[in-house]
C-alpha cells in the first residue's frame, strides 16, 4: 500500500468529523488527512498559544485557507463546556450528523510536583481531560442517532490523542501525564459504552515536529539530540495512521492504545496484572511481603524510565 492510499478521496467519503486542536500542529495534519479522504471536518479550535495563556486567531484563518472547502474552522475554547454543547451541536446541524470525533487539543504547563501552581493543574486538566469529555458528551448521542437510524451502521469512531507522558510519566509534566493517562481511561470506557452503537474508540501517542517541539530547551547533550530528531518527524505520519482508524477497514479496531513517530507504528500493551500472590492465612506479615519483594514481585517491576529516555533512538523518517 503506497502512503497516500488512506488518503485517496472517497475512503472517507459522506464521513462527518469533528477535530478539536485542528488549527495547527498534529490536529491540522488529521483534519488534511481527513480532508483528503473525502470527510467533511469541523475543526474547534481557540488559537491558544502552547500554555493556552494567550489566543491568536490568525491561526484558525490560515488553517481554514489551508484546508479549503471540506472544513469550518470554528473559534471554540474545548474547555467551556456550554460552548463546546453548542458548537457540536452546529457542527452535527451544517454536516447533517457526526461520524468521527478526534480529541486532540491540548496545552502544556510543566512544573516539578513541588513547584506546580494549582491553577496550572487546574488549566491542563480542563483543556486536556474535561474538554474531551465535553466533546464526547455532546458528540456521542449524535453518534448514538446514526447507528439508530441504521442497525448496520459501523462508521462511528473516535481517536483521543494522548501522549507516551501518559503511560512512562515524565519529569515535571505532573498535569500533563496525569491528563493524557485520564485521557487512555476514557478511551476503554468509550469504547465499551459505543460498541453497540457502531462506534470505535482508539488513542495514539503521536510524535511529531510542532510548535512543541520548536519550543523544546534542551537541559543537556541528550536532550539536544532528541530535539533535532524529533524535529525531523513529519505530523503527517499521524494524520495518515488516524485517517484508517477512521476508515471501514479498521471497525473492529477499538479500546487500542497506538504509538506513531515518522513511518514507525506501535502497537502498546496496555497494563495487565504482571504477576499474582495470594496473602497466607490472616493476611500479610511484614516477613511475607519482604519475601515476596525479594523474589517474584521483584522481577516483576516496572522500571522508571521516562518516555525520553525510552524513545531515544533515532526515528524512522
Ligand atoms: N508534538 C508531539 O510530538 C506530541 C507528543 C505527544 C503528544 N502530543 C499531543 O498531540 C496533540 C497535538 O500536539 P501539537 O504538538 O500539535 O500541539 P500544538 O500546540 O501545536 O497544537 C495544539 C492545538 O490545540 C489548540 N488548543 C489548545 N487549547 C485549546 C482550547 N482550550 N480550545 C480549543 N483549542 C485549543 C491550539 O490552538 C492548537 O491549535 C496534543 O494532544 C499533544 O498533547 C504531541
Amino acid at each position: 500500500m503506497s502512503a497516500a492510499d488512506d488518503e485517496k478521496p472517497g475512503v472517507l467519503a459522506g464521513r462527518r468529523a469533528l477535530v478539536t486542536g485542528g488549527a495547527q500542529g498534529i490536529g491540522l495534519a488529521i483534519a488534511r488527512a481527513l480532508t483528503g479522504g473525502g470527510a467533511r471536518v469541523t475543526v474547534l479550535d481557540n488559537g491558544a498559544s502552547i500554555d493556552g495563556r494567550e489566543q491568536d486567531d490568525a491561526v484558525l484563518k490560515q488553517a481554514a485557507s489551508v484546508l479549503g472547502e471540506g472544513a469550518r474552522v470554528l473559534d471554540v475554547d474545548v474547555s467551556d463546556r456550554d460552548a463546546v454543547r453548542a458548537a457540536v451541536d452546529m457542527a452535527a446541524g451544517d454536516m447533517g450528523g457526526l461520524d468521527i470525533v478526534i480529541n486532540n487539543a491540548a496545552i502544556l504547563r510543566d512544573g516539578f510536583l513541588f513547584k506546580l501552581d494549582p491553577a496550572d493543574w487546574d488549566a491542563v486538566i480542563a483543556t486536556n481531560l474535561s474538554a474531551a469529555f465535553y466533546v464526547l458528551s455532546a458528540a456521542s448521542p449524535h453518534l448514538r442517532a446514526a447507528a439508530k437510524a441504521d442497525p448496520r451502521y459501523d462508521a462511528g469512531r473516535i481517536v483521543n490523542i494522548v501522549s507516551s507522558a501518559g503511560f512512562f510519566g515524565n519529569f515535571g509534566q505532573a498535569a500533563y501525564a496525569s491528563a493524557k493517562a485520564g485521557l487512555m481511561g476514557l478511551t476503554r470506557v468509550a469504547a465499551l459504552d459505543m460498541a453497540r452503537s457502531g462506534t470505535t474508540a482508539n488513542a495514539i501517542a503521536p510524535f511529531g515536529a510542532t510548535r512543541v517541539t520548536e519550543s523544546i530547551r534542551p537541559a543537556n547533550d541528550a536532550q539536544a539530540a532528541y530535539k533535532e530528531q524529533a524535529l525531523g518527524i513529519d505530523a503527517a505520519h499521524v494524520g495518515r495512521f488516524a485517517a484508517w482508524l477512521c476508515s471501514s477497514a479498521a471497525g473492529d479496531v477499538t479500546g487500542q492504545l497506538f504509538g506513531v513517530r515518522g513511518r514507525e507504528l506501535f502497537l502498546f500493551s496496555q497494563p495487565r496484572p504482571a504477576a499474582r500472590a495470594v496473602a497466607p492465612e490472616g493476611g500479610w506479615t511484614a516477613a511475607a511481603l519482604n519475601d515476596l519483594f525479594a523474589g517474584e514481585f521483584r522481577e516483576s517491576l516496572t522500571d522508571n524510565q521516562t518516555d525520553l529516555e525510552y524513545f531515544n533512538t533515532p526515528p524512522v523518517i
